[in-house]
């Protein structure tokens, strides 16, 4: 996957996809049993691998930043927002306490909290989930970090709140300029909020490419069979019924020795018993199909003559 400054990466997959896995070994932060294996993660040409614990709080939090889904796990239920919002501020920020406290002020204004200084002395269980998870963007943008990854930001939310949510972080994209990892299960959210789609599966990005693209011609069956199982307004028919993939997401860390869609797929053949590499469709776009669906059309592909990816 990369993202381009500014730009905003959707993410998407059922649960249990290996998503949100793979956007914290970006900062490192995988579980103790996990082993990290990649050729490569960098931020703006720094390679993040191997970083030492020291190193890594230059970064975390200062230059990378994470919304996680519910606000309510991620802030402490014992301290109040100004605790919270200060205690980032401090490690990271060299401001006396006045200039601290404006700062606070200010960012939560950004995210749209009225009466902030109310706020500020409030506990996480005084505020409602959306007003939350305002406060965790404000939180983000503490450090005017240069990528944020927001990991199912609105899926704790109820609809119109998450509209809300995903404009506001429109919003503040456009004036701080950060780049966005969109993490969500819900293809709904993606359509008018990023600028492409990589779409996982199976701890694998199966499809990546353009959002237009992506949501208007998927490539892969398991793109197609997710987009089947939403209603989009002009493509759904009324009444006619939605679409489902049938079986389960197989664990992302069995080893690949098939195409990891093999078992639920529409369309398989003999050769997709071999693992499948994500093939360029154009310099945008990609799937990891030797069938993909192209122009309207199934075309073959032969694995062996491209490279693996
Ligand atoms: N690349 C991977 N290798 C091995 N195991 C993985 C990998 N990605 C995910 N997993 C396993 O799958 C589980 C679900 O992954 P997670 O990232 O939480 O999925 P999602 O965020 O898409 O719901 C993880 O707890 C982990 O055990
Ligand atoms: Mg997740």
């Amino acid at each position: 996957m990369t993202l381009d400054a500014g730009e905003t990466l959707a993410v998407v997959g059922e649960s249990g996809c290996g998503k949100s896995l793979s956007a914290m070994a970006i900062t490192g932060l995988v579980p103790p049993r996990a082993k990290l294996i990649a050729d490569r993660i960098a931020l703006k040409g720094k390679s993040l691998l191997g970083l030492r614990e020291r190193e890594w709080r230059g970064i975390r939090g200062r230059r990378i930043a994470v919304v996680f889904q519910d606000p309510m796990t991620s802030l402490d239920p014992c301290y109040t927002i100004e605790d919270q919002m200060r205690e980032i501020g401090r490690q990271h920020l060299a401001l006396d306490a006045r200039a601290l406290r404006a700062r606070m002020l200010d960012l939560l204004r950004q995210v749209g909290i009225s009466s902030p200084e109310t706020r500020l002395s409030q506990y996480p269980h005084q505020l409602s989930g959306g007003l939350r998870q305002r406060v965790m963007i404000a939180i983000a943008l503490m450090c005017e970090p240069e990528l944020i990854i927001a990991d199912e930001p609105t899926t704790a939310l109820d609809v119109t709140i998450q509209a809300q949510v995903l404009r506001l972080l429109a919003d503040l994209q456009k004036e701080h300029g950060f780049g966005l990892i969109l993490i969500t299960h819900d293809l709904g959210v993606v359509a008018g909020a990023a600028d492409r789609i990589a779409v996982m599966y199976a701890g694998q990005v199966v499809e990546s490419g353009p959002t237009d693209t992506v949501l208007s011609a998927p490539a892969h069956p398991y793109t197609e069979g997710l987009l089947h199982s939403i209603p989009v307004p002009g493509r759904t028919a009324r009444g006619a019924p939605l679409g489902f993939i049938p079986g389960v997401v197989p664990r992302p860390d069995a080893p690949h020795t098939a195409c990891g869609f093999i078992n639920r797929c529409s369309r398989p053949v003999s050769a997709c018993a071999t693992p499948i590499a994500l093939m360029p469709i154009d310099p945008a776009h990609a799937a990891r199909c030797i069938r993909p669906c192209l122009g309207g059309q199934i075309v073959e592909r032969h694995p062996a003559t491209e490279t693996a990816a």
